[in-house]
């Protein structure tokens, strides 16, 4: 079938033969409805703890949940050392896949001695439980081994993408008073050798406009590209000179099943990030039940591969915690899809037969631009199951995902969740579900979400509001790090009295009452599933000498979902130098952030739409940038700066 069939269908039921063997079935779903609370007591059973806890959830300092209360546990234990217990320490943990062409793969066992001799490396330098690291690395198992060894030490992590600037790099790490920073040399991007560790340098020397000591004591160093680094004597250490030298005997502590085990900073909707809080016990229990029953996976039969990065949530949940306390196999690629040509991700599936593929809208368009002559070239006939994240799939190219990438009869599951609620919320159960292309179907079985209005009326068929979580669940986040008042008034303020998490995303419920997750409803914007405060780019923009005020908007772009596009203001007297400038601009917001936030398209106006009040109307910003006829313009100070900005 194909996706442009005129009786392509509505709906796509899973397989007979794949409900037969399915890890969920409808049980599930009745279970928690019986008792949510007794549902998710089970769920934490299926990992290990050193104690066991006394009550489920204490909500009693709402909105700030504790799970598990009382419970210890390792949470490295449980990734690594249990399945090697249970006589699993030959099973391939990662099947790393390198950009310039090296492979490496990486048994449970040998994972338990590379993570314990990082954690003994770090204790070595004397950090302790509660301290917080912070991970600046590319795809490379080095990266996953940190992420771990904090885990086993009660250090907090804090992985900071690699695509990130010096700048941003510096802002986290101060924000969290970190006081190691794991980097590598240079890392592999497009065949070429880019360095990194400058800008570790850059961040900790404050060249970058916010001087002053930083809170980092060591800098650890994995070599990778080869590339020449300046070292820091007393400062940095070479991770060979360390980390491989230390014993690989290492014994796990159990820690407190709220101890903060990462923070991960996320844009919102000003131009500070947040840095998001996870703790252990009800994080992992929810990381490893999702993992297992909406991917389906089977431990020692499934090949599974994330394309995600570490430096997003996704990374964290599932490619880290959820698939290794599964004891997954799974594929770590370190590069781009098109190096050293379009059919790298086809090759990498074929070559190690994955059977469960998760990736985001964005690539998967892309995937539809390069044609399907590339995936047609490979055997991709191992693929039982394709996953969805990060934005809202098009049925478009969710049925060319299932057709051309799932050979026509495989389950997609389209997730939706946040870097807040720490792990899958809404999305289809693969062996149950009738999924329907471009809905994320319905909230998993102990979850609960409605859909309402302004004034907290709950809507059903056929209505469309904001998204909200009416009930707590075990992995969401504990607070924003440093800001605990920012953190009820992002989330619980919209809702106050209901006592409702606000997702800032619009939803709608159809006919049959499958959820639909239409977008952010806030100032935030998803280009290629990552999230970008318009303000945050706003505020890089004005950093320019040349840049009075600016505005920002995502206008939708068929490749990336949103495209950045920006609308300046020069200052007095300042002249429009044309593709200069905005040139200029350009680099100016990939050095305050990342090149992820460059914009499409920037665009020098003498005027910017106001209303009386003097806030910018970026829903017109977003006509003219659309191409579309504008709406009501009646409550604008100055109807007329629009022919002003559309004759530019
Ligand atoms: C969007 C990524 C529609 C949404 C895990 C959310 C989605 C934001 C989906 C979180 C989906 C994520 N369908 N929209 N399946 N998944 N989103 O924090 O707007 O990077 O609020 O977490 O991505 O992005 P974040």
């Amino acid at each position: 079938m194909t996706s442009s069939a005129p009786d392509a269908p509505e709906v796509y039921p899973p397989s007979a033969e794949f409900a037969a063997t399915a890890n969920a079935g409808p049980e599930l779903q009745a279970e928690a409805d019986r008792d949510r609370l007794a549902f998710w007591d089970a769920q934490a059973r299926r990992l290990d703890w050193a104690t066991p806890w006394t009550e489920v959830l204490d909500w009693s300092d709402a909105p700030v949940a504790k799970w598990f209360v009382g419970g210890r546990l390792n949470v490295a234990f449980n990734c690594i050392d249990r399945h090697v217990l249970a006589g699993n320490g030959d099973r391939v943990a990662i099947h790393f896949e390198g950009e310039p062409g090296d492979s490496r793969d990486i048994t449970y066992s040998e994972l338990l001695a590379e993570v314990s001799r990082a954690a003994n490396t770090f204790t070595d330098l004397g950090l302790v439980a509660g301290d917080r690291v912070a991970i600046y690395m590319p795809m490379i198992p080095e990266a996953i081994v940190t992420m771990l060894a904090c885990a086993r030490l009660g250090l907090t992590h804090s992985v900071v993408f690699a695509g990130f600037s010096a700048t941003a790099l510096r802002q986290r790490i101060d924000d969290a008073q970190a006081k190691l920073v794991v980097t590598v040399d240079g890392q592999w991007r497009r065949g070429q050798a880019a360095p990194l560790k400058p800008a570790v340098d850059e961040a900790l020397a404050g060249e970058t406009g916010d001087p002053g000591a930083s809170s980092v004591q060591n800098v650890m160093i994995v070599k990778r590209t080869g590339a020449d680094v300046d070292i820091t004597d007393g400062r940095d250490l070479w991770w060979h000179d360390t980390v491989a030298k230390a014993s690989a005997e290492h014994q796990a502590q159990p820690f407190d099943a709220e101890h903060p085990l990462f923070i991960l900073y996320t844009s919102g909707t000003t131009g500070k990030p947040k840095g998001i809080i996870h703790t252990s016990g009800g994080y992992l229990t929810q990381a490893s039940y999702t993992h297992h029953n909406v991917f389906d996976h089977k431990p020692g039969r499934d090949v599974y591969w994330c394309t995600a990065d570490i430096g997003w949530v996704t990374g964290h949940s599932y490619i880290v915690y959820g698939p290794l306390s599964n004891g997954v196999t799974q594929v770590v690629y370190e590069g781009t899809p098109n190096s050293p040509d379009e059919h790298r991700h086809f090759q990498i599936i074929e070559k190690y037969g994955v059977t469960i593929y998760y990736t985001a809208p964005t690539l998967v368009r892309t995937f539809m631009k390069w044609g399907r002559g590339i995936p047609d070239a490979h055997d991709l006939s191992s693929i039982r199951l394709l996953g969805s994240v990060g934005e809202p799939i098009n049925p478009e190219a969710w049925r060319w995902f299932r057709d051309v990438i799932g050979g026509g009869g495989v389950p997609i599951v389209d997730t939706w969740w946040q870097t807040e609620t720490g792990a899958i919320m809404i999305s289809p159960l693969p062996g149950i579900t009738a999924a329907k292309p471009g809905s994320a179907m319905a909230p998993l079985p102990g979850i609960s979400a409605k859909i309402v209005d302004d004034d907290a009326h709950e809507l059903g068929a056929g209505g469309s509001g904001y998204l909200v979580l009416d009930q707590p669940w075990p992995s969401m986040l504990r607070g924003i790090w440093g800001d605990m008042d920012r953190y009820r008034d992002t989330y619980w303020s919209r809702y106050a009295e209901e006592g409702w998490y606000f997702a800032g995303d619009g939803a709608k419920y159809d006919e049959d009452g499958a959820l639909w997750v239409l977008g952010r409803v806030d100032d935030v914007m998803n280009v290629s599933g990552h999230r970008i405060s318009t303000s945050e780019v706003e505020s890089a923009l004005v950093g320019h000498p040349a840049i009075a005020e600016a505005a920002v908007v995502g206008a939708a772009d068929e490749t990336t979902g949103q495209g950045i596009v920006a609308f300046v203001i020069l200052c007095e007297g300042m002249e429009n130098t044309g593709e200069l400038l905005v040139s200029e601009l350009r680099t100016q917001v990939s050095t305050e952030i990342s090149p992820i936030a460059k914009p499409r398209q920037i665009t020098v106006v003498p005027e910017l739409p106001k209303t009386r009040s003097g806030k910018i109307m970026r829903r017109l910003l977003r006509d003219v940038a659309e191409g579309r006829d504008l709406g009501d313009t009646s409550t604008l100070v100055d109807p007329k700066v629009f022919d002003a900005i559309r004759g530019h």
